[in-house]
């Protein structure tokens, strides 16, 4: 958590009917905070609704409404909870503060009391408030983020549906192109010269092929099961997939060095969500650069494997770079128009916990307005 910066000038209320101990307590204070008085409990609770105090310093014997009365109205009002109510009286019976404590109130100062202690006491309840204020916008920008990530899982459970029946979809269209491919072969037979023929025959088993492939993607994305993985084909599964996304279509130029790496135990969809996750980042990261180049590369070693993807995006200065793989750290808007990229900040968090789970790592090199290079290395076991 960030420390508290106390750049702001806290807002008081003192309500007091002796004109005299008003001043002095305004006196004491006008430095660090800014002030607003009330001569009684009906015209402070006017206020209260217009000028939000941090601190509210209560006289408790008072003409008309006592400051218990106050107290307990002030309380009473959930728009009012997060004030800090210190009770000021010169009677200092225990029995009085524990009558102040049940109305709500946060502390006690007896009269006649010195300045410094006054001063103390309010910075103390000033910081606390502070404190009590993060502590309340960070809760509530994670409910926020937890709202969003519930809907994306629902979002990911429709997809996972509508994936199951599209796989079921696509198994149907092997009947019919499996005659389209007959019959493009017997017309083969009886005009083998014809290059229309030629061509339908190629665009049939194109077809086929695709065909295959969204299968046993489908089949191995849904499975759990250790598998030995062909990491080049799963890599180029991945960038095949981002051809759904038109930025990545249209604009982002990837090269590929794949070089020949040993079948990898474990489980498929575990590294093509990591690699699908590293290359969803690095196009994210070339949303606005004009350059836009991606590259995939894999290579093996004697004792393990390499697969490093850079972009040419905006890069990261070196205070962000070790906050990346921290769950929920995002610089991206949870929410955009026009394609703009957004996110929700566990992408890193995940892949990380994925590639260290084989015992592997992942190391980042990255430069702001250069771009960035994610290198990971997953050990080879000689079992
Ligand atoms: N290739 C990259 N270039 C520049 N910044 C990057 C790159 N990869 C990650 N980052 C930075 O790291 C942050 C965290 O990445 P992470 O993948 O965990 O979350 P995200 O992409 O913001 O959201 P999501 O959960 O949707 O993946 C990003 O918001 C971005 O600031
Ligand atoms: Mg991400």
């Amino acid at each position: 958590m960030k420390p508290l910066e106390i750049n702001q000038k806290g807002k008081v209320l003192i309500i007091d009917d002796a004109p005299s101990v008003a001043k002095f307590t305004s006196e004491v204070l006008k430095k660090e905070y800014q002030i607003r008085i009330a001569s009684s409990g009906e015209e402070a609770l006017e206020i209260l609704h217009t000028y939000h105090p941090d601190i509210v310093l209560l006289d408790i014997v008072m003409p008309g409404m006592s400051g218990i009365e106050v107290c307990q109205k002030i309380r009473k009002d959930p728009g009012f909870s997060f004030m800090k109510i210190i009770m000021v009286s010169s009677k200092t019976h225990i029995e009085e503060r524990i009558e102040g404590y049940e109305a709500g109130a946060d502390d006690y100062i007896g009269k006649p009391f010195k300045r410094e202690e006054l001063l103390a006491k309010v910075r103390v309840f000033f910081r606390l408030k502070l404190a009590e204020d993060q502590l309340h916008k960070m809760n509530e920008k994670l409910n926020e983020q937890v709202r969003i990530r519930t809907d994306q899982l629902i979002d990911s459970e429709k997809m996972a549906t509508i994936g199951k029946l599209t796989a079921g979809i696509v198994h149907n269209l092997n009947n019919p192109l499996q005659a389209i491919l007959g019959y493009s072969q017997l017309i083969e037979l009886k005009l083998p010269e014809n290059p229309y023929t030629q061509k339908l025959k190629a665009s049939a088993m194109l077809m086929k092929e695709m065909i295959a492939t969204i299968l046993t993607t489908s089949r191995k994305e849904n499975s759990i099961r250790v598998d030995n993985i062909d990491l080049n084909a799963l890599l180029m599964n991945q960038l095949e997939m981002m051809k759904a996304n038109n930025f990545f279509k249209h604009q982002i130029r990837a090269e590929t060095d794949l070089n020949p790496i040993p079948l990898y135990k474990g489980v498929y969809s575990h590294f093509s969500q990591s690699f699908g996750n590293l290359i969803k980042n690095a196009v994210d990261a070339m949303y606005k650069t004009d350059k836009k180049i991606l590259s995939v590369q894999t290579r093996a070693g004697e004792h393990d494997i390499q697969i490093t993807i850079t972009d040419t995006g905006c890069g990261m200065d070196p205070e962000t770079i070790p906050k990346i793989f921290d769950p929920f750290f995002t610089t991206k808007p949870l929410s955009a128009q026009d394609n703009e990229p957004t996110g929700t900040g566990i992408g890193l968090a995940s892949t990380q916990e994925m590639i260290e789970s084989y015992g592997g790592k992942i190391e980042v090199d990255s430069q702001p307005g250069i771009g960035s290079r994610f290198i990971v290395t997953l050990p080879l076991t000689t079992t």
